[in-house]
């Protein structure tokens, strides 16, 4: 089987990058857009005749999995032009290239097509995006919807875990902690969410793939939590006192792009049908990274 991630550049494509070098029979490229790595190659999804991009056709994938997405939720909102290319008209893209190789398209996306009034979520709720990044991942997963692409969604929310440029909550929070500071961090108490490992991520979706399953799925742990209880998991796991938390309304934050403020989902499809599959936590990350 040939695999194509694109983004894997980030922290959720880095990840199926992972997982996918790990198993058998599979050959994967892994792509970047600006931020080149050893790992991954150039493609860029809003311009298919870009001459930089790896030669997608040359490679012939069976799946492309299109993790590329402006993921910057307030800097959305205020270039909607922007995230609409990169977001929309990227994912067009995508399934234009997946239609022309006839591959499976796993397409992640995100909580955020949610209103957030009484998650947490599962996959036959309602949608009711709140904000351009919601509005936008839930424009591209109804272009994957309405083609005739094979195709898998997944959503996904607050995800942490090993990533290039450790930019996710946790990997900056042990970053902080690595280097000793000491700052006081302004923090929402009411933006609730199930956080998930990256790497969960890829193993339910590598899954998935092999049981060649389709339609949209939801990929949650069992952690609901709100980003003080969040932030404080992984203070107290060591002990840190440094930095300090001031835990504000979202109201008194007042962030340019309004947040689901009772998010986060239920993997309620995939527990349904993998009844053995085992999502890890934010405190076996931090066992394992310590
Ligand atoms: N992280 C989360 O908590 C979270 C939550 C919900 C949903 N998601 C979704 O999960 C996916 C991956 O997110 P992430 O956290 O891994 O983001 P990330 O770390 O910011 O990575 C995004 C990746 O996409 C690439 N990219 C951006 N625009 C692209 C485009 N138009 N064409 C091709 N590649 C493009 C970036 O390339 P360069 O960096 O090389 O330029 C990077 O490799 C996104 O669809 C995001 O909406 C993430």
């Amino acid at each position: 089987m040939k695999v194509v991630i694109l983004g894997a550049s980030g922290l959720v494509g880095g990840n199926f990058l992972k997982k996918f070098k790990e198993l058998k029979g599979v050959e994967v490229i892994g792509t970047h857009l600006n931020f080149a790595t050893k790992e991954t190659v150039k493609f860029n999804t809003m311009d298919l005749d870009d001459t930089a991009n790896f030669d997608i056709k040359g490679f012939q994938p069976d799946v492309i999995v299109h993790c590329g997405a402006l993921t910057w939720v307030d800097y959305c909102e205020q270039h909607p032009e922007e995230s609409y290319e990169k977001t929309v008209a990227s994912t067009e893209n995508v399934v234009q290239l997946a239609e022309e190789f006839n591959a499976k398209l796993v397409y992640i996306s995100s909580d955020y097509v949610f209103d957030g009034k009484n998650g947490p979520y599962v996959e036959t709720d309602p949608v009711n995006p709140k904000s351009i990044y919601g509005k936008h991942k839930l424009a591209a997963e109804e272009i994957v919807k309405s083609s005739n692409v094979n195709h898998l969604i997944l959503r996904i929310t607050n995800v942490y875990g090993d990533e290039i440029r450790n930019k996710n909550f946790i990997a900056r929070l042990l970053t902080d902690i690595q280097n000793g500071e000491q700052k006081t961090l302004k923090l929402p108490f009411d933006q609730y969410a199930t956080p998930v490992n990256a790497f969960d991520v890829a193993q339910a979706g590598a899954l998935l793939l092999e049981y060649d399953k389709t339609g949209v799925y939801h990929i949650a742990s069992t952690d609901f939590m709100n980003r003080v209880q969040l932030a404080r998991r992984v203070l107290d796991f060591y002990d840190y006192r440094k930095i300090k938390i001031e835990p504000l309304s979202t109201k008194a934050i007042n962030p340019p792009a309004e947040r689901p403020l009772r998010g986060g989902m239920i993997s309620e499809r995939l527990l349904r049908e993998f009844p053995a599959f085992t999502f890890t936590n934010v405190n076996d990350y931090l066992n394992l990274v310590n």
